[in-house]
């Protein structure tokens, strides 16, 4: 199997990531070869979703430290610590990435000479990647629970295997669902701008033989009120105390479930939980314009137009019905001890 099959970022004599722009049309790795192309492979999305980041984060302090010519220790430092800015700085709502970098960071500053720097630095990155995999099976599995046989589930943006090192956080409770025999159906809604949803949901669901229904992200409302949508679970780029952050129209999704009386879960590892900030505290991604007027080079909206396009919302916690971590699930205003 290659490993584009198995993990979305990995090490192979070097970084390794699928470039998710290339989706669904190729599975198509692309190696990095700078601390620089990776912070354009973020900003891009070539690699995405918050624990993909935690993980990019910290494998970027690991090609730092070996691309770095060097022979002096504290000159390493501060070529790591250079990195980290770069790499924090890429995107700034999900909270994964500063903690990935930080991590990383913390381990390999921890050495004394280059040889141990580059070696903890790859070693708490691969940690941490298998450390992924292993939170998303227990996210999983207490929220299959939460799942009945024949259920139809809506999910928005891409909370799975593609947004993490493997197997997903909301798609990873779909999966675990249907891994103990439970039918499961999802609403995949495409997620405009960027079409997470459609060409990356629909396709990693496809490939795994989970039955899939793509709609647009105006059409959950009316779905809900035809009695269509018996749960919907979506993954976050942070959690604060008052709020989940997650892609732009997640918010939509939440109001409505509201009205409708659907349960509405979020599926998140407890490094997505952040216990410092509040909503007002957090910045916004606000993305290139051209990302509504275009699509694949053709104009969608008049030259010059004012657009506003922010990558995500905040969702009060109160619409949240349970918070679905590696340790349980968690009904707000109860929240995860850290
Ligand atoms: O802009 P993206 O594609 O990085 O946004 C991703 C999301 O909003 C996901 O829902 C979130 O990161 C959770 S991924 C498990």
């Amino acid at each position: 199997m290659s490993p584009c099959e198995s993990r979305t970022i990995w090490w192979d004599d070097g970084l390794w990531l699928i470039d998710q722009t290339k989706l669904p049309g190729k599975l198509e790795p692309i190696r990095m070869e700078s601390v620089r192309q990776l912070v354009e492979a973020i900003q891009s999305l070539r690699v995405r979703g918050a624990p993909a980041l935690g993980a990019a984060g910290a494998y970027g302090i690991a090609l730092a430290a070996e691309k770095s010519f060097t022979s002096n220790a504290y000159d390493m430092i501060s070529e790591l610590e250079l990195a980290a800015e770069m790499i924090k700085g890429a995107r700034p709502t999900a909270i994964n990435l500063s903690w990935g970098v930080e991590r990383a960071l913390k381990a390999a500053t921890s050495q004394a000479n280059i040889d141990d720097i580059r070696e903890t630095a790859l070693r708490e990155a691969e940690e941490m990647a298998e450390e992924d995999i292993r939170i998303n099976k227990a996210i999983g599995k207490n929220g299959a629970r939460l799942l009945d046989d024949g259920d139809s589930v809506l999910t928005h943006c891409n909370a799975g295997r593609l947004a993490c090192v493997g197997w997903g956080t909301a798609l990873g409770v779909v999966r675990s669902a249907v891994a103990v025999g439970k039918r499961i159906h999802v609403y995949a809604s495409e997620t405009r701008p960027l079409h997470q949803g459609s060409r990356l949901t629909a396709w990693e669901l496809a490939q795994d033989g989970i039955p899939v229904t793509l709609i647009c992200d105006s059409m959950s409302g009316s779905l809900m009120r035809k009695g269509k949508i018996d749960k919907i679970i979506v993954g976050a780029d942070r959690i604060t105390r008052d709020v989940v952050f997650n892609k732009i129209g997640t918010y939509n999704h939440a109001v409505l479930a509201k009205h409708h009386k659907i349960p509405f879960y979020v599926a998140a590892p407890l490094s997505t939980f952040d216990r410092i900030n509040a909503e007002e505290d957090i910045v916004v991604e606000e993305r290139d314009p051209e990302e509504i007027c275009t699509l694949a080079g053709m104009r969608l909206a008049p030259q010059g137009i004012a657009v506003y396009n922010p990558a995500f919302d905040a969702t009060p916690l109160e619409l949240i019905t349970g918070l679905i971590t590696e340790k349980g699930v968690f009904r707000p205003p109860l929240m995860p001890t850290l």
